[in-house]
């Protein structure tokens, strides 16, 4: 177990490493130069997988100890040059971290401890060094980080953490671009693929673009180096890697044209090309002094790649879907045994720390944090941040104390975010009488818990609707009270408008006061919270379908108004939403039963106005653009509809002219169609996307969502499962166990996913640990499964497992 109180600086410096590679599919010969200061007599570098060929300190061999993951020798005091052979085999590097091949290119992954998987080394963020890199290979193409010196020599001018390390070699073709720099700096702009993919680049390139201008507008933050390279490969463990100048994408967020890419595959593009390249200054430049602080740089660029989106599509939709997922990934996460604060006091493997607390809460306390001290004082601590850290690894307290100095005032009390984990519930009643109003809170932690700074944006409005005013409050201690005064007629409340404190809220509302924030709160965040809000009453207790029911039509007849918030507001709480609602003892067919009654009932209702505003919202030309976009969530939306209610989609499906629009319809039949149809549609998808790795995962997806353990255990068996691809296993076996929810939890569910676990946790540790989250809600469950669940990690946790399985499956049980 590593721990945040026992961090200790190292003791030594590297002033430079030298890094030759002689590339060789099964054993590439890696010689690493060290120059070094010490102020200690033993130096000891971390190994992983490693074949040690030999080690030489000022050019003659040296005793050393070596173990399966560590390196030890003594050292002068004086500066010293170490030069370490290592052999690897990147054929065999099935888990993708370290040195590997995909589709025959050389990649690396380092972040977090992919490093030590290519050579001996200081394997942590806090050792910063210049690289120089040379590679041999017979491949054309042979890439590394910085700037290239010769064909196959790098030269990095920036000090950098060896898990910013990367190196790409192959033959790939390459879209070539410029920009030029605030300063008037030409930067050179290269995507590289396979060849034959060049022009599903297009969007990735002009997303870099505008990444890199709106860093520049909004932060002040310039490029830094002559050339900006962004490599898409199909093996990959994550979304995208900040390798410095050399950013490495899973191509899934690369490669977009409109029939093979979907409207969410474009957002997600663009958001990920910008949260990679944001990384360039939150990340790279400041760095992290040690894993614990991963927020300081994910969240904090998380935030950047949400204002990036924000600032390039609709604002109020953009916070919508971020809530949304705050809620379904992190709410969930934290209700769980996996739950941690998003500066974790210690870890088993850092691996399973990439999460939505860190990641996506950690933003959230960011985004609470700028309510707090005002945009002002919010602008300048970034700006002193980026001056006082530029070049080093620190910390998050470090981070907080720049927001601190320029707004001259404390932030101990929102500092708690960080450390405390689960979210507040805060607890609300109102008071009125002549005019006054009197607004108690109380917020709700977990035991030994004190208080966090909760900022909460408060609207009133007057009983017809008026918005009156709009107040910031906070609540910083365990209860509050907040007077209003001079009402003719008591306000109606719009609370926590934005989601602006990541919390729950328990405010007994009516039926009718739902309905009326619905169609009449300004914030579009909060009208739709409404609908969601009076949605989960119908569905969890029992209140009133039928005024929903009419709400219901409204929204639809409103929806051409803003198609995209409106395609949300229609939008019902998943399964997985009124799971989390429910919060114990939950039966998942009890939940799709219910839900599906009011889906069916929704349709009945409204099927035929649906019908004719689908026919009225035409899209033209396909654009990706978020208004584009709206209108076709919006019609999907509706067609969903259409389809419980009998409407045969296929002619919308065959004439589609994007992937959106045909991956929508087939998706409302799967869902909703009879069978014959949706076995017409799956088949003639399947045909027409099987050459293509991605779409054809979205076909698996599907699958998943809907099939049995014994359909998608036969899937497994076929030929597109011969080789292993985290995508492709994440599509069919990830989605089935996190969003088939009647099926995985079932006993026969559990075990299979298990077994499977079992299994791939000897080709990829970082994929079946990722998976294995799926058992994250498995204490809310109801008898009989929840014994089953744990039964079945009971026994999968008597087998030798790696290190980032076992320490999911420790904690789930615990
Ligand atoms: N630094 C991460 C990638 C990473 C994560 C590497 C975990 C090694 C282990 C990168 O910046 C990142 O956060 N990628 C996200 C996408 C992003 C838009 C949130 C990812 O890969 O999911
Ligand atoms: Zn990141």
């Amino acid at each position: 177990m590593i721990k945040l109180e026992d961090y200790k600086a190292p003791e030594f410096k590297i002033a430079s490493v030298h890094l030759e590679f002689a590339l060789d599919p099964e054993a590439t010969i890696v010689t690493s130069t060290l120059k070094m200061v010490s102020d200690s007599s033993t130096l000891t570098l971390d190994g992983d997988e490693l074949v040690l060929l030999s080690v030489e300190l000022n050019g003659k061999p040296v005793d050393h100890v070596v173990t399966p993951t560590s390196l030890t020798l003594n050292v002068p005091f004086t500066p010293f040059t170490l030069v370490i052979k290592t052999q690897i085999n990147p054929t065999a590097n099935t888990a993708l971290s370290g040195l590997y091949r995909s589709n025959g290119t050389y990649c690396t992954q380092c972040e977090a401890e992919g490093f030590r998987r290519i050579t001996f080394f200081p394997d942590r963020p806090d050792v910063l060094t210049t690289y120089t890199v040379k590679i041999t290979g017979k491949e054309p193409l042979l890439l590394s980080n910085g700037n290239q010196l010769e064909h196959g020599v790098w030269h990095d001018p920036h000090p950098k953490p060896s898990y910013l390390f990367a190196l790409v070699a192959g033959d790939l073709g390459v879209v070539k671009d410029t920009f030029t720099t605030m300063s008037g700096r030409v930067v050179a702009l290269e995507i590289y693929v396979e060849h034959g993919k060049e022009p599903l680049c297009a969007y990735a390139m002009d997303s870099l673009k505008r990444s890199m201008r709106w860093d520049e507008t909004a932060f002040g933050r310039e490029y830094d180096l002559d050339v900006f390279m962004i490599v898409a490969v199909s093996d990959f463990n994550m979304g995208a890697m900040e390798n410095k100048g050399l950013n490495i994408f899973n191509d899934k967020y690369v490669l977009a044209n409109p029939e093979t890419a979907t409207d969410a595959d474009y957002a997600n593009i663009e958001g990920i090309i910008a949260h990679e390249y944001f990384h360039n200054w939150t990340g790279n430049r400041i760095t992290c002094r040690d894993w614990f602080q991963l927020s300081l740089k994910e969240g904090l660029t998380v935030f950047r790649d949400q204002e990036f989106s924000s600032d390039m599509r609709s604002r109020p939709v953009k916070r919508i879907e971020d809530v949304r997922l705050l809620k379904s990934a992190q709410f969930a996460e934290d209700a769980g045994p996996l739950s941690h604060p998003v500066r974790p006091r210690q870890y088993a493997e850092i691996n399973n720390f990439y999460t939505a607390t860190v990641y996506n809460k950690g933003a959230e306390v960011i985004r609470m944090m700028k309510v707090l001290i005002g945009e002002k004082a919010f602008a300048d601590g970034l700006d002193l941040y980026f001056k006082r850290h530029d070049g080093q690894a620190t910390t998050i307290e470090l981070f907080v104390k720049c927001f601190e100095e320029v707004a001259e005032r404390s932030l101990d009390i929102h500092s708690r975010w960080y450390e405390q984990a689960g979210t507040p519930l805060v607890r609300v009643s109102t008071e009125y009488e002549g005019g006054v109003l009197i607004l108690h809170l109380e917020q709700v932690l977990r035991e030994g818990h004190l208080p966090q700074s909760l900022p909460l944006r408060v609207g009133f409005l007057s009983p017809n609707g008026e918005e009156l005013f709009e107040e910031t409050i906070t609540l910083d201690q365990f209860k509050g009270r907040f007077i209003f005064e001079d009402f003719k007629d008591e306000p109606i409340l719009s609370l926590n408008r934005g989601f602006s404190a990541a919390v729950n809220i328990d405010y007994g509302r009516s039926d009718q006061t739902l309905a009326f924030l619905a169609t009449h709160d300004s914030d579009d965040y909060n009208r739709r919270q409404a609908v969601e809000t009076y949605a989960l009453k119908v569905l969890t207790k029992g209140a009133d379908a039928a005024p929903f029911i009419a709400l219901y039509g409204k929204l639809i007849e409103e929806s051409p108004r803003d198609p995209a918030f409106y395609a949300h507001a229609l939008t019902l709480p998943s399964e997985e939403d009124i799971a989390r609602e429910i919060g114990a003892n939950i039966n998942p067919d009890a939940i799709k039963q219910t839900r599906n009654t009011l889906v069916v009932a929704l349709a009945k209702a409204h099927a035929e106005r649906a019908s004719a505003l689908f026919h009225t919202l035409q899209t033209g030309a396909f654009s990706p653009d978020a208004a584009s976009a709206g209108k076709r969530s919006l019609r999907i939306a509706l067609l969903r509809l259409m389809v419980i209610e009998g409407f045969d989609a296929s002619e919308i499906y065959m004439n589609a002219d994007n992937l959106t629009e045909r991956f929508g319809a087939l998706a409302c039949v799967v869902h909703h169609g009879n069978v014959a149809t949706r076995d017409k549609l799956m088949a003639d998808f399947q045909a027409r996307f099987e050459d293509n790795a991605n779409v054809f995962d979205k076909y698996l997806s599907l699958t998943g969502m809907k099939a049995s353990v014994l359909e998608v255990k036969t899937m497994l068996q076929g030929a597109v499962f011969t080789k292993f691809n985290p995508n492709r296993y994440r599509a069919l076996v990830g989605v089935f166990a996190m969003s088939n929810p009647t099926q995985f939890h079932t006993k026969a569910g559990y075990d299979f996913l298990c077994e499977e676990l079992l299994r791939v946790d000897k080709i990829n540790p970082q994929v079946s640990a990722r998976v294995a989250n799926a058992f994250r809600s498995y204490k809310s469950m109801e008898e009989p499964r929840k014994l089953a669940a744990h039964e079945a990690l009971l026994a999968l946790s008597k087998h030798e497992l790696s290190n980032d399985l076992k320490d999911i499956i420790t904690r789930m049980l615990a």
